[in-house]
């Protein structure tokens, strides 16, 4: 069946004046076969921030005997990998992003011995282990900064980025990027927080050196990296002032050097050295690559496998630069479009499909209005999630369809970019009530609480005073609890799960949008070959008329069905 008679005999304008005409995003999308599909490509990714999830050892953080204790239920969920956020030896200043030895493990999260059994255990399930590089920068604890900063003659001096003068960029966490250092009489750059230098991928000793290091962990047994703020390590070639967007009087740095001229040469020479030859997978982040220069970065004509881009997490901050007071709201269609976009561009190559991480709020609160029930939203995004083309990434705790916490003042949250940010507001002038409540909505923390395994002190997450306090549900969502109900999220998250790892459609079929300008729903088709799946999702808290018809529903989040769409609700219907 070709397209048009497919929307002949399967889709009806039910009211033109309240659908917008079908416009189909022409993707250009070609199916990929699913036996010429690599082990990542066929199954999704369980990110786990280690600090949140298990503690064994009762010191109120979670530890890799945590995740291995944990591994059955992982494996529950269909997943084929676990990202895991850093457990290097850290001042966690940035909670772990602030490496002071690259090829170690600290000793809140354990030992070596306990990476290898959890590799060992994990692989016995099927499951790889893929670890963070943080290559941009390193802590200033660091033993390589140390020397740096020591004198500007030491072997090490240009292993950072060092300046007589300093320019106006903002740094992504808050304040100048720029550094004065007593004991080498200089600045240093730091694109992210105070503690966390800049490496000067100029010198090829520092490139060398992150290589080694992320070869390390693949002889350990790595089964791929997720590699951080990836757009910051080439720096412009002259180093002006920017445009200054705040009443600090500085300019933000994402804009001055994310994704600069000349940064694919140096992550060519990464692949080649690192990646190239071995059975795993890459997926970067990258803030600020465009969805049109998406080829360059990824698949066999780029450097990574996937690319976490932002443009759909971000869609309510101007050009990617994260100043929470001043998010805008945006309409669904633009949303959708993001998510198209992406789509298309990654037509022959592939997407890391999310809608959380440790970095951003939780899903529920973000994406579907304040009035949606909850957890119907937690499986309406699950739905898309599983049946967008790529590998869905699943964040602990989005399986459980957790929300947002909510911390009374500014001094209860640990995340340093929730203060950064918090600190801008008050400085544009907004009162604490008006800042704390862009905290409220964007806070890193919404999503770091710990884990909640069930209705026990702490949510059995620890049994000692947990880093980060629990949020309040912990009682009502929990994974004892969703276990037990066959309805839970949990559960229509590994329906969704086995769904995806066995239908050759949702893993290889070509993805298209069907009504883009509608602002209640989003339709998209997978298709390969006869065989087609549709995802219809309502967006707003009342019925929506169907705009289809024929289809059988395979799997939805209402356990019957209608002839029109009640609110939040999403299906998946076959032709
Ligand atoms: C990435 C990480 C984030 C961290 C930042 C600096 O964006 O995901 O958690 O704070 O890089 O390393």
């Amino acid at each position: 069946m070709n397209r048009r008679e497919f929307i002949k005999g399967t889709l009806a304008i039910s009211a033109a004046s309240f659908f917008s005409p079908t416009i189909l995003i022409d993707g250009g999308n070609r199916a990929m076969a699913k036996e010429n599909l690599s082990w990542w490509q066929k199954k999704s990714v369980y990110q786990i921030y280690p600090k949140s999830f298990l503690d064994t050892t009762g010191s109120g953080t979670g530890d890799l005997r945590g995740v291995i204790k944990k591994l059955d239920y992982i494996a529950s969920l269909g997943v084929g990998a676990i990202w895991l956020t850093p457990f290097f030896p850290s001042p966690m200043v940035d909670n772990g992003y602030d490496i002071s030895n690259y090829t170690d493990i600290d000793p809140r999260f354990g030992t070596m011995a306990d990476f290898e059994e959890l590799v060992a255990q994990a692989d016995k399930r099927g499951i790889k282990i893929v670890v963070d590089l943080v290559f941009n920068h390193s802590s200033d604890k660091n033993q390589w900064f140390l020397e740096s900063k020591s004198s500007k003659t030491n072997p090490k001096a240009d292993w950072y980025i060092w300046r007589d003068e300093k320019t106006n960029w903002r740094s992504i966490f808050g304040g100048s990027a720029w550094e004065f250092c007593e004991e080498r009489g200089q600045y240093y750059l730091h694109t992210f927080a105070t503690a966390q230098p800049d490496l000067n991928w100029e010198n090829p000793e520092v490139r060398q050196a992150l290589y080694d290091a992320a070869n390390f962990w693949l002889d350990k047994g790595a089964g791929g990296f997720r590699i951080d703020a990836i757009v910051y390590i080439k720096k412009p070639s002259e180093f002006k002032d920017g445009i200054v967007d705040s009443e600090d009087g500085l300019s933000s740095i994402h804009n001055i050097t994310a994704a600069c001229d000349g940064i694919l040469d140096y992550l060519r020479e990464f692949k080649e050295k690192v990646f190239v030859g071995r059975d795993i997978f890459t997926v970067a982040e990258a803030n600020g690559v465009k969805p049109e220069n998406l080829s360059e970065w990824v698949g066999k004509t780029g450097v990574f496998d996937m690319l976490f881009e932002f443009s759909h997490v971000n869609i309510m901050f101007n050009r990617g630069v994260e100043i929470w007071h001043r998010a805008r709201l945006y309409k669904l269609s633009e949303w959708k479009k993001a998510l198209s976009e992406s789509q298309i561009a990654t037509a022959n190559s592939w997407y890391p499909i999310y809608f959380e991480n440790h970095d951003r709020p939780r899903s529920v609160n973000t994406f579907f209005p304040s009035g949606s029930d909850k957890k119907l939203a937690a499986k309406a995004l699950a739905t898309i999630l599983f049946t967008l083309r790529g590998t869905p990434f699943i964040y602990q705790g989005e399986e459980l369809g957790f929300e947002n916490a909510k911390f009374n003042s500014i001094d209860d949250y640990d995340d340093i970019s929730t203060r950064g940010n918090y600190d801008l507001a008050r400085a544009d002038g907004l009162s604490d009530k008006q800042a704390m409540k862009f905290v409220h909505r964007f806070s890193r923390d919404n999503a770091r609480t710990p884990m909640q395994w069930d209705s026990s002190k702490n949510a059995g997450f620890t049994s000692g005073k947990a880093w980060l306090p629990v949020h309040d549900d912990f009682k009502a969502c929990n994974v004892e609890i969703q276990e037990k109900n066959p309805d839970s999220v949990l559960n229509f998250y590994r329906k969704l799960s086995a769904l995806r790892n066995s239908s050759e459609v949702l893993i290889s079929g070509e993805y298209e949008e069907l009504y883009p300008e509608n602002e209640e729903l989003y339709i998209f088709t997978r298709t390969l070959g006869d065989k087609k799946l549709m995802t219809i999702v309502n967006f707003t808290t009342h019925e929506v008329k169907m705009p289809i018809t024929g289809g059988k529903k395979i799997i939805g989040n209402y356990s019957d069905e209608k002839n029109y769409l009640r609110p939040t609700e999403a299906i998946i219907y076959e032709f």
